[in-house]
């Protein structure tokens, strides 16, 4: 088969670690007779060096025209790069925001998994996370504070800025749809994460939720306050299985949960639309500080790309092999500077790529 993967490098680390998802991606084809054709595309810094915008309209377009989209990361250091003295509609993340809402990907999947291998980099105390945890986070991606109306104006002579929180059934129902859909191939149960007890677009959420969970009567639905959750992440991930989640309580949650893991390095994700189409990207930011060094850690890039074959390419057998071969450079002892410990193997970033790649 002949798949067309569009891919945006991005800024920082972003081209060293989609350069090692290509080379895995690249194995695949050779092992299984695929044809992947990458194409090119600017989103973020890069797009605002070539074009002086972080998104175009042709960015956009090849997007449309791809089955999916393999991404790095975007964004530089805001106190030092000049891409963060333009207006904040015209900064890197604004590009991302753009891409998000222009391709309609509402489904956000954030999982946070503790690897065996790396239980010593959770920050957690061993009795708490004994037997690994495995979780995914289902972040609203395309409604909410994010993307309501918002402006900064002087009211009596105060400078007042509003952000508002909109959200309406349908952008509830359809995130809530591929929660319970997902948790049926997992352990079957939904954690809806809200703060019904202050917000109404939270009381909405919950009543919506509730009404999908009809349709579900396999899958256990749990209700929790969104600062309820942010405690009980550190105090017992492992009760978690699905997370379903507005777009600012996402965000800030997921985070929390690639802590908990100890190895950011180590997350990918996808977001999806209502079709197979996604983009996928690490759950990490651009790391400008090590950028060109060789030294990042392309794995979660590499479990993104398994991610892409997984969902949107519908290539089981596929993705579960660059799963299986990243688990074995692990179990090998080969480690990132960000997951080191004493006793395992330093490797650089070209060396992990080039090691999964051999494990296909
Ligand atoms: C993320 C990031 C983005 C977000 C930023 C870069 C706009 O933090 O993907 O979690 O807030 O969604
Ligand atoms: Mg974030």
């Amino acid at each position: 088969m002949n798949y067309k993967i569009g891919s945006i490098k991005g800024d920082g680390i972003g081209p060293e670690i989609v350069g090692e998802a290509q080379k895995v991606i690249k194995k695949i084809g050779i092992k299984y007779g695929h044809d992947f054709e990458f194409t090119e595309m600017l989103l973020g810094g890069a797009s605002i060096d070539a074009y002086g915008i972080p998104l175009t309209e042709d960015t956009i377009k090849t997007a449309k025209e791809m089955d999916a989209v393999l991404m790095g990361s975007i964004g530089g250091d805001a106190a030092t790069s000049p891409w963060y003295k333009l207006e904040p509609a015209k900064r890197p993340e604004a590009g991302l925001l753009g891409i998000r809402k222009a391709l309609g990907l509402f489904a956000n999947l954030r999982p946070a998994v503790l690897y065996p291998q790396l239980a010593g980099a959770c920050p957690l105390k061993d009795e708490l996370t004994k037997g690994g945890f495995d979780l995914l986070i289902m972040r609203e991606l395309t409604g909410g504070l994010y993307f309501g109306e918002r402006h900064t104006d002087i009211a009596d002579g105060v400078r007042t800025a509003v952000d508002t929180l909109t959200y309406n059934e349908n952008e509830i129902r359809r995130i809530a749809i591929k929660a319970f859909d997902i948790a049926r191939k997992r352990r079957k149960i939904v954690t809806s994460v809200d703060k019904a007890n202050v917000l109404d677009s939270s009381r909405l959420w919950r009543s919506v939720v509730e009404e999908v969970a009809k349709d579900y009567p396999d899958i256990e639905l749990r209700h929790m306050l969104v600062d309820n959750c942010a405690m009980q992440l550190v105090r017992d991930p492992k009760q978690f299985d699905v997370i379903l989640t507005e777009n600012m309580f996402g965000d800030i949650l997921s985070d929390e949960a690639s802590m908990v893991t100890g190895s950011i390095g180590m997350l990918a994700s996808a977001s999806l639309n209502d079709t197979s189409f996604g983009l996928y990207e690490p759950s990490h930011g651009s790391a400008p500080d090590i950028a060109g060094q060789n030294k990042a850690n392309p794995l979660a890039t590499i479990l993104s790309a398994s991610m892409l074959l997984r969902f949107s390419l519908n290539l089981q057998k596929e993705a579960d092999d660059i799963d299986a071969a990243v688990f074995k450079v692990l179990e090998d002892g080969l480690r990132t500077g960000d997951i080191y410990t004493e006793g395992t193997k330093l490797v650089t970033t070209s060396q992990m790529g080039d090691a999964v790649a051999a494990a296909i």
